[in-house]
């Protein structure tokens, strides 16, 4: 059965934060940005925002009540700026008004004195000068330096990874209601409620008991709300205190793309080295990461990048050293995989300039390094199985790999203007939180006197359906029929300190916490129902629908609920999830930071056209390891969806910023995104092997799969090399049509 809000979603009807009824006397507000991208800030002139008819106020830092600071794995993060800017776009002061456009007319009215101060915007000119976050951070394994001497094929190289912007459907949005107590109601379009809860207590000096966060569903999320939904939250948060009126702020998209922090460039060094038979011996790399001007989780994203720098292969001697580098541009923030597809790509793309080198084909060096069981990671733990060869040799064998590299050479060798190329990408993906304290969870369970249930839990559903998977496991559990089941929207009010829906978690841990507090419900119930049914209590079932017991005697579950209602049992649980046997110490850099790792291999086939200088993605077929899935349909879609969106990452999707630091492509006219005519035919099979330590052996499908994505850039590449031997340059993404044409070409 379908999760009611999917057919809502596919009709049009759900609602979202944006959609929610006014209430009466709301007012609306927008930020005043910096024109600068690093300045100081010599005083604001509010008369000309003032004298904007609908305009009712102009708030500043002067008029946050309690702290200016919305940083959470670090201080320091203003929430409006204070003497400085250093971001063309950064909120110095906030329009209220009695419309939406009135808002947004006044805060472009709105004038400041600025004294420019000097800028950076790359990565390595910004690790030059110090500009860093935090001290650069390195992980290792084995003796690199020694194991040069034994190699005999040693490439390196440099790549240049480009931004992406997330495009979720769904702008920042947030509605803030004050309450007669003083407290207040935030309806928020967050990944994270209680990251929002933590920072509206901040700037406003409410406890926290005063606030409560609610989020309905996101119009998607991508990890662009993860972090940076907290400011617009806030925002609002603060206008309702200050004025006592409701108080909503939407971006349009113009100012939603140029405003947000996007996907981290990344610039890399890299170094590979090869013995005699073609093992890797030696992995080498320096990541510089493009934070932008503020923290906010790039660290952790640096981090995660450090955990997959050796994807799904067997890397005996790695150092890798990662930093966090500080410029003027809109904070970087969370984007699918966290880091981890831009230091995947380095390692992918050294590979393929090692075969180039030896002149074989990149994926027989690929399928003979690939992990085996016991292989170490640079962070303490092993490979616990052979799945990625598994799924390699799945993906040769069901998609015909060798046949597709030999229709391939055949095409090539046909000539025209057209050019093929075929790349594998496999994939290894650690799942927790790799902050340790992160991975827990808490589910409210209610069961109502008719039968019904209802269950809360912190996991935000952003498009991925992870409100369908707990409510599918909550019904397994209680052995209902899943219609008698609702999950209800995420309130900080009825479950606290959520972690955000992230790190492909989500149903992982308040699937489990639901079903815990599930077992609960059962635990009181068992009793009661033996009794009704004369068996002891272990011999009761509890499926279809109802309690049974082995000779078919059953009572149905309304009149079970009814009897324990009169009996006085209770039917409403609180439980508790934290992810055992987790631990990783920083400083060493080892430890179990993963509860386990989700792997997979793609096989991606393109075309270019050598004369238009055009490429497309014509297939990607995949193996993924999903364990045993609770909806197959549901993970084809995350897998589906996750390879889309890396495609575009990589192929049309260009960030660009002028030399002031201000967003170029800040519409969707120029910023391309993947339609559906981009989308190439995909082709799943799901690897649904049993023990997986997911939610009742599930696996988590949310990120992973972007980085099959990766295969478009080398699939392009290897079309572009089919035509003409390329240059060993600079590997740079995305492989837009120009730089295809350019490339090609020589021009
Ligand atoms: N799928 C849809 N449709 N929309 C989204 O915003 N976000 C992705 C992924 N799949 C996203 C999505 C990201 S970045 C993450 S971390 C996971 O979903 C989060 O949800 P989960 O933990 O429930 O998988
Ligand atoms: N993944 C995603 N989001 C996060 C993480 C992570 O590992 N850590 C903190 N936020
Ligand atoms: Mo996902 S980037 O962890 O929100």
């Amino acid at each position: 059965m379908t999760y009611p809000p999917l057919a809502l979603l596919a009709r049009g009807e759900a609602c979202f934060t944006g959609d929610l009824p006014l209430p009466p006397g709301t007012l609306h507000a927008m930020v005043a940005t910096s024109p600068q991208a690093h300045a100081r800030l010599n005083g604001i002139d509010r008369s000309a925002a003032l004298a904007e008819p609908g305009v009712v106020a102009v708030l500043t830092a002067a008029d946050i009540p309690g702290t200016n600071d919305i940083g959470n794995l670090f201080r320091g993060e203003p929430l409006l700026a204070v003497e400085e800017v250093h971001c063309v776009g950064e909120p110095y002061a906030l329009v209220v008004a009695d419309s939406a456009d009135a808002a947004w007319r006044g805060a472009r009215e709105l004038r400041a004195d600025w004294q420019p101060l000097p800028t950076i915007f790359d990565a390595r000119a910004a690790y030059a000068a110090g500009q860093l976050i935090q001290p650069p951070r390195t992980f290792a394994l084995g003796d690199v330096d020694a194991a040069w001497a034994s190699c005999t094929t040693v490439v390196s190289g440099r790549v240049e990874l480009g931004s992406a912007e997330h495009v979720y459907m769904e702008t920042q949005c947030a509605l803030a209601i004050p309450r007669d107590d003083g407290g207040l109601k935030i309806h928020s379009a967050t990944q994270s409620p209680s990251g929002v809860h933590k920072a509206v207590a901040a700037i406003s000096g409410l406890p926290m008991h005063l606030i409560e966060v609610e989020v309905e569903r996101l119009g998607g999320g991508f990890g662009g709300k993860e972090e940076q939904a907290t400011p617009w939250a806030c925002l609002a948060a603060l206008a309702a205190l200050r004025l006592r009126r409701p108080v909503r702020l939407q971006l349009d998209r113009p100012d939603d793309m140029r405003l947000t922090g996007k996907r981290h460039p990344y610039s890399a060094d890299y170094r590979l080295g090869l013995d005699a038979q073609g093992n890797f011996l030696a992995y080498e790399a320096t990541l510089y990461q493009n934070a932008g001007c503020t923290a906010d989780l790039s660290t952790a994203i640096l981090e995660r990048s450090l955990f997959h720098a050796t994807n799904a292969y067997r890397l005996p001697n790695v150092r890798v050293t990662a930093a966090s580098c500080r410029t003027n541009l809109p904070s970087n923030t969370a984007f699918r995989g966290f880091g981890a597809p831009q230091a995947i790509f380095v390692l992918e793309a050294a590979i393929r300039r090692a075969a180039r080198q030896l002149g074989i084909a990149p994926e027989s060096l690929q399928r003979q390094n690939l992990l085996r069981t016991g292989d170490a990671f640079p962070y303490g733990m092993t490979a616990a199985d052979d799945r990625a060869t598994a799924c390699w040799d799945e993906l040769s064998s069901h998609f015909d790999l060798a046949g597709r590299q030999q229709a391939v050479a055949q095409f090539n060798a046909s000539g025209g203007p057209l050019r093929k190329g075929l790349t594998v990408v496999p994939v290894c993906f650690g799942i927790s939180f790799t902050a340790t304290l992160l991975n827990q969870a808490e589910a409210l369970l209610h069961v109502y006197a008719d039968g019904s249930v209802s269950i809360t839990t912190g996991a935000v559903d952003m498009g991925q359906g992870v409100q369908h998977r707990i409510r599918r496991v909550v019904a397994l559990t209680l052995g209902v029929d899943e219609a008698r089941v609702h999950v209800a929207s995420t309130s900080t009010r009825s479950v606290a300190n959520v972690s955000p829906t992230a790190a492909s978690t989500g149903a992982d841990l308040n699937g489990e916490a639901a079903r815990q507090a599930a077992l609960r419900i059962l635990a009181g119930l068992r009793p009661l129902a033996a009794e009704l049914l004369a068996c002891p209590p272990a011999a009761v079932v509890f499926a279809h629908d109802a309690a049974t017991q082995a000779d078919g005697r059953r009572i149905a579950w309304p009149e079970l609920i009814v009897a324990a209602y009169a009996r006085r049992v209770p039917l409403s649980a609180l439980a508790h999830y934290a992810t055992p046997g987790l631990h990783f110490d920083p400083s060493a850099n080892q430890g179990r930071p993963f509860a386990y790792h989700v792997m997979g291999a793609a096989l991606v086939e393109a075309t270019v056209d050598v004369l238009r200088g055009t490429g497309r993605i014509d297939r990607v077929a995949v193996v993924h390891d999903v364990g045993l899935s609770l909806d197959p349909t549901l993970d084809r879609g995350q897998i589906e969806g996750a390879i889309v969106q890396g495609i575009g990452w990589m192929t049309s999707e260009e960030i660009l910023y002028d030399e002031n630091g201000r967003l170029l492509t800040d519409t969707l006219a120029s910023y391309k995104i993947p339609d559906l005519y981009d989308a190439p035919a995909i082709d799943i099979r799901l690897r649904q092997d049993a023990g997986a330590a997911g939610l009742l052996g599930s696996k988590a499908v949310g990120e992973p799969p972007l980085i099959y994505g990766l295969g478009a850039y080398f699939a392009l590449r290897a079309a572009m090399a089919a035509w003409r031997p390329l240059p060993d340059e600079v590997q740079q993404t995305p492989l837009t049509a120009e730089r295809i044409f350019t490339q090609l070409h020589d021009l």
